[in-house]
């Protein structure tokens, strides 16, 4: 009983958390929204699917429909998340095999949609770059309030940071305590280089203490901003918030400034976790059955 007591207030930790994200990326830009977000982190395991999809469900339940598109080509997890099982995905979509509404699939949250993509794609980096692609994003950006990309980690596959390029904002999912600063720095460097409007960092697997949301903040100043500050924001102080998420570009600057002289090291270090990632992510592709197809 206790036990799930404490499940059920996780859970609605990680929808007010999931709700606090997505009015921080409304508030960042009211004038144009973001319509069109790139879920990606520096290492494998972050966090990013399970961001990808409580983001998802926030923008659902909020009343804008939503579609989640699974776009890590190398490691599917978002259909067996969401308990569907798509007839087809974005691959047959982009050589007319199948029409785009019939591969997209409907999911038991109202508003939100879901386009999955099959498995063993032996070249997703190339058909993320094609001008196909690009082309299915910007219908899918026309016919939906909001798309959420969930990509494989960018300091592993170029992936992300290509598909960075064509939506409106990427967010930068980071697991404190875990990941490398450097490891970090560097996937926040890729993602510039590639032109990404980076909206920030989302902390993952912070503690939930009951008053605590799952995700926490931070300012530019490396400050964490608790759930208590948030729940009781007004109007101000949630703007204030979501300048302090906005801040991952200065977060990240600082982190780069910090690295200092290390970078040099660290750079060596980071290539060589990076490569360990591609050959332990191909290994483990589809792991624990948890993809649908
Ligand atoms: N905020 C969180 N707190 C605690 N556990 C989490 C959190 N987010 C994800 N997890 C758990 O961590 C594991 C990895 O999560 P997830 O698949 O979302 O990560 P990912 O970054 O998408 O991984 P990959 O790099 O393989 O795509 C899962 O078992 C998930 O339940
Ligand atoms: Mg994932």
């Amino acid at each position: 009983m206790a036990k799930k007591k404490k499940q059920s207030s996780n859970a609605l930790e990680v929808q007010n958390a999931a709700k606090t994200l997505f009015a921080n990326i409304r508030f960042m830009s009211p004038d144009a929204p973001i319509k069109s977000l790139v879920v990606t982190s520096s290492v494998p395991n972050e966090g990013k699917s399970t961001c990808s999809v409580e983001l998802a469900r926030a923008i659902a339940t909020s009343g804008k429909t939503v579609l989640l598109v699974e776009a890590d080509m190398r490691r599917r997890t978002l259909a067996g998340m969401l308990g569907v099982r798509p007839a087809a995905g974005a691959y047959s979509v982009l050589t007319d095999a199948t029409p785009l509404n019939a591969a997209i699939a409907a999911t038991t949250t109202p508003n939100l949609y879901f386009l999955d993509v099959e498995p063993n794609i032996p070249n997703p980096a190339d058909i993320i770059s094609s001008k196909r692609y690009h082309k299915l994003v910007k219908m899918l950006e026309d016919t939906y309030d909001y798309v959420v990309f969930d990509t494989p980690p960018v300091g592993t596959f170029v992936d992300a940071a290509i598909l960075s390029t064509m939506v409106d904002g990427t967010i930068l999912i980071v697991k404190p305590n875990s990941t490398k600063r450097a490891e970090v720095v560097d996937a926040y460097e890729q993602l510039k280089k590639a032109d990404a409007n980076v909206l920030g960092i989302c902390a993952t697997f912070c503690e939930g203490t009951g008053s605590e949301y799952y995700y926490a903040y931070y300012t530019s100043s490396g400050e964490r901003v608790k759930a208590g500050d948030v729940a009781a924001a007004s109007g101000r102080s949630a703007a204030a918030d979501a300048r302090g998420a906005a801040s991952g570009r200065a977060a990240a600057a600082s982190a780069r400034g910090a690295a200092g002289s290390g970078a040099e090291r660290g750079a060596g270090r980071v290539a060589a976790s990076q490569a360990a990632n591609r050959a332990g992510y191909a290994r483990s592709e589809g792991r624990g059955g948890r993809a649908a197809r």
